[in-house]
């Protein structure tokens, strides 16, 4: 019927008028033009009702109905609109203030460190491990091929930790060195082997600038059928380049470690001095035996090297205390 699709016309056409109506001056207009008694466009579908034939009259007329409904509607719904909405020049917000800063933390710098040791060994394919830091004697000392009269295992030298000690039915202490994550993961996997394991050691040393009675080390392990001396060489010292450049020189010096044989001290040169990073060696057969490796069969190298050390050099810190102060202010600087 030509008559209805005249009403669906006039529906839309007022529709969108009311939605492009953005005050309520405009919607005045929209409300003059649709739905104005004197010659509103409603007026003339007014006069298509008077038109239409008997029967068509009950369909037009109720349609007649809806539609000045749905419109009238329509714009009361979007004069409310228009009346608490703001222009953007009438609004609060003002896009040319400078945000609110947001308080952003920082990691901390032995955390960086660790952070960055372990990419570093991760690219020369190094594993990383964990360990527990509450340990056993079997793990601390005896599979380390320490011996029972050893000082290393003097009481006042570790952290022995008494009533836990009791609960597990034998000595526990909080592991002294990361060489304890040599001995877990060798009785886990079998060789060939290649893991660093990062955290934390504790000894009962007075704190002074260069002691800490809990600090960071970085263990590394690698064994295989052929590993040697001069691998180890090559892995400290492609990790000292890749650490500080690679001009950076790396010297070794005879030195004892109970589970390595030959063993080493390792000195990075540092600027004009040399710092000394470590201890390493070859693994001593004992320590196989230990873990059930034969050493006959396979061979390898090991060191540790204490974080903080290279931290305190990296970020020009004096004191390694600092590092466990929680100072703001300290931690802010890096
Ligand atoms: N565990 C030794 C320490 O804490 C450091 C060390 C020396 C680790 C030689 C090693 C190594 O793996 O081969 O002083």
């Amino acid at each position: 019927m030509d008559i209805l699709n005249a009403f669906n016309e006039y529906e839309t056409a007022a529709q969108s008028a009311i939605a492009d109506a953005t005050s309520a001056e405009q919607l005045e207009q929209v409300r003059i033009e649709f739905l104005g008694q004197k010659k509103g466009k409603l007026r003339d579908l007014q006069a298509l009702v008077g038109k239409a034939t008997k029967e068509e009259k009950p369909v037009v007329g109720k349609r007649f109905n809806e539609v000045r409904t749905a419109v009238t509607e329509k714009l009361e719904a979007r004069l409310a609109e228009v009346a608490t909405a703001k222009t953007a020049a009438e609004s609060d917000f003002d896009p040319t203030l400078p945000g609110q800063a947001m308080a952003l933390g920082n990691l901390h710098p032995i955390t960086r460190t660790i952070t960055h040791f372990r990419e570093l060994m991760g690219r020369f394919g190094f594993r990383v491990v964990e360990g527990p830091e509450i340990e056993d004697e079997l793990h601390n000392f005896d599979s380390l091929n320490i011996p029972m009269e050893h000082p290393a295992r003097d009481p006042l030298d570790n952290f022995y930790i008494a009533t836990a000690t009791a609960m597990a039915g034998g000595p526990i202490l909080l592991r002294s060195q990361t060489s304890t994550v040599q001995i877990r993961t060798m009785e886990q996997e079998k060789a060939p082997i290649r893991i660093v394991s990062l955290g934390r050691v504790y000894r009962p040393d007075a704190m002074d600038p260069t002691h800490s009675c809990m600090f960071h080390q970085m263990e590394g392990l690698m064994v295989d059928t052929d590993i040697n001396m001069a691998q180890l060489k090559t892995v400290l010292a492609m990790f000292a380049r890749s650490f500080l450049g690679p001009d950076v020189e790396i010297r070794f010096r005879p030195s004892f470690f109970p589970f390595t044989e030959p063993s080493v001290e390792v000195d990075m040169k540092w600027g004009d001095s040399w710092m000394e990073i470590g201890g390493a060696g070859m693994v001593d057969p004992n320590v196989f035996r230990s873990v059930g490796y034969d050493p006959e069969k396979v061979s390898g190298f090991a060191f540790g090297l204490g974080i903080e050390r290279f931290c305190m050099k990296h970020f020009e810190v004096d004191d390694i205390r600092r590092f466990y102060e929680n100072d703001v202010r300290f931690l802010k600087q890096f």
